[in-house]
């Protein structure tokens, strides 16, 4: 059975939606930076094996890099997710892992990559917002697209309500993709992200009904 750890830097609700997915594998350990993170309690209630790799003790982003992929390698992880995790990661790390590291980001890229992905899209006046789940590379929020899920953005929004319906969402993409990529169906091929079993791609882009 393959296996994979989740990184995360605060609440973790991505985190609890996949292994709530029962997707079809092992999470080896959920890795935080942040030891104060609210969703190490929840993976250790769950018996998942937790740790922190806390960047405010690496001196450098080099160092950070080096103790994170240090404890990931411990677990030999098949996937590493990134759900939550707010560190920025150096392009030794990114390649280390290429083709088996995965991000969630709150917006259809490449719209709104960076922070305030909310506050941007509704000062932009989009009518679409959404997010995506994406192979990593070493460029910030960037890197071949594996699911989005597309969420309109109603009259009287705040970014907090935007952020509610696209959180609903990023739930059903993410535990679809770590599926995908466990089951052996999905893998980057040449900077291109392959899907096997799903014609024409269906199933890769979510649009609520309603
Ligand atoms: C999620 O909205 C995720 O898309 C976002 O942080 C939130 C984490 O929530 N990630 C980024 O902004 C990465 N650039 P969670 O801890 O409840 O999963």
């Amino acid at each position: 059975m393959k296996n994979y750890v989740i990184l995360i830097s605060g609440r973790g609700s991505n985190m609890e939606a996949i292994i709530d997915a029962q997707v079809p594998g092992r999470c080896a350990a959920v890795i935080s930076n942040r030891p104060a993170a609210a969703g190490l309690a929840w993976a250790a209630a769950r018996g998942v094996p937790t740790a922190v790799v806390d960047h405010k003790a690496s001196a450098s982003r080099e160092a950070f890099d080096a103790a994170l992929a240090a404890e990931i390698d411990r677990h030999a992880p098949d996937l590493v997710v990134l759900a939550g995790f707010m560190r920025v990661l150096g392009e030794s790390f990114v390649r280390r892992y290429e083709g088996r590291l995965i991000n969630i980001h709150p917006s259809l890229l490449p719209a709104f990559p960076g922070l305030h992905t909310h506050a941007a899209a509704l000062a932009a006046g989009v009518r679409i917002h959404g997010a995506t789940v994406h192979f990593v590379t070493p460029a910030l929020d960037s890197g071949p697209i594996i699911i989005q899920a597309a969420v309109p953005v109603l009259p009287g929004d705040s970014p907090d309500t935007l952020a509610a319906r696209v959180l609903a969402q990023e739930h059903v993409i993410y535990p679809r993709a770590v599926d995908w990529f466990l089951q052996g169906r999905l893998r980057l091929d040449q900077g291109r992200v392959v899907l096997t079993d799903e014609p024409m791609g269906a199933g890769a882009l979510i649009v609520p009904a309603g």
